[in-house]
């Protein structure tokens, strides 16, 4: 399996809602509103995908000053294609284009929570969210 890692790829809105509904992020992310999706994918401020072909296989997205911190705010695998190394893959790519001592920082979805220590993640109870703002 050849699986190829870009960050200048446009990634279509369909493309991105249909592979976020092919996995559990589908259930947390809003797949129904095109319209934020389209907002996300343009303003984020780094964007990694992963391709076998012209298949789009997996994603991730942050938001990032490129120096002092980058919020992962998505990654996600196709389920075919989960368990062969592709999300630790695009973690790493997404530090590559980081600076020196740049920190990563996420919230989990309950169930990648075991997955993040794999990675080298520390936890930190101390995460807020304003839901609306
Ligand atoms: C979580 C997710 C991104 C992992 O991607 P992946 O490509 O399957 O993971 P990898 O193959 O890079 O796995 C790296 C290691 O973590 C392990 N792992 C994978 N998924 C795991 C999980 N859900 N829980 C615990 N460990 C996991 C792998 O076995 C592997 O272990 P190893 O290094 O000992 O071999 C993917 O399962 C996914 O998209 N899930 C649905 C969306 C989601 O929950 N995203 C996270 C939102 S915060």
């Amino acid at each position: 399996m050849n699986i190829v890692y870009h960050d200048d790829v446009k990634i279509s809105v369909e493309m991105a809602i249909g592979l976020y509904r092919k996995t559990s992020l589908g259930e947390r992310r809003p797949v129904g509103r095109p319209d934020i999706f389209e907002g996300m994918f343009k303003n984020a401020s780094l964007t990694i995908s992963a391709w076998d072909g012209n298949r789009l296989v997996g994603i991730a997205r942050s938001l990032t000053d490129f120096v002092y911190v980058a919020y992962l705010a998505d990654l996600v695998v196709d389920e075919d294609y989960q368990r062969r190394g592709i999300g630790r893959r695009l973690v790493q790519e997404t530090g590559k284009r980081l600076g020196r001592g740049c920190m990563i920082v996420l919230f989990s979805a309950p169930k990648a929570h075991e997955y993040y220590p794999k990675l080298g993640f520390e936890s930190n109870p101390f995460g807020w969210v304003l839901r609306d703002s």
